[in-house]
């Protein structure tokens, strides 16, 4: 694997946290989830920055979290959101290994309802257009953006994870 970071994008529930952090244990590389990381240096959950703050607000501190980061010999666990920001979408063009974890709506709605921790201000509704919509509109950047793509339908996290270590 590279000696730069690797980065996990994808949408809302497509294991991008889970897949990370296995990853870095078995790479021996430190993990950072970046909603982890802005909930800590926030002091404040996610829902709490949309509600307070707004989503622009959220999307600025989530590019400036990837870029700090980018440097480091590490594995980076996106949030779906982070090709809503033009600016992280330039600065992940640039980066070698960008691996888009894919499935379709219907897998990542049954994923995310069985997430008994899902406190996600933008799944409330996962039958909604809105929801349906930013899936859509999302899909074509993450493959765009993506070095690599695996189809995660029907892997678990171990399998996911070994396939990513396993050459293309
Ligand atoms: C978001 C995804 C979330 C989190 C925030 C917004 C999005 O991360 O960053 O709730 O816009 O898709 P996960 O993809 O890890 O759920």
């Amino acid at each position: 694997m590279s000696s730069q970071a690797i980065i996990l994008i994808g949408f809302m529930g497509a294991g991008k946290t889970s897949v990370g952090r296995e990853l870095a244990q078995r790479t021996d590389r430190l993990f950072i989830d970046l909603d982890q990381v802005i909930e800590e240096e926030e002091k404040c959950s996610i829902s709490t920055i949309f509600r307070s703050k707004g989503e622009s607000y959220f999307r600025e501190l989530e590019t400036l979290t990837l870029k700090k980061n980018l440097s480091q010999k590490c594995i980076i666990a996106t949030g779906g959101g982070i090709v809503e920001s033009n600016d992280a979408v330039q600065l992940l063009k640039k980066q070698e290994q960008v691996i888009y974890l894919k499935t379709d709506i219907e897998t990542l709605r049954q994923r995310i309802k069985a997430d008994s921790l899902n406190k996600r201000p933008l799944a409330e509704n996962l039958e909604s257009e809105v929801f349906l919509s930013r899936f859509n509109e999302r899909q074509p950047i993450y493959e765009a953006l993506a070095s690599r793509t695996i189809d995660v339908t029907k892997l678990t996290i171990p399998e996911i994870t070994t396939r990513l270590l396993e050459k293309e």
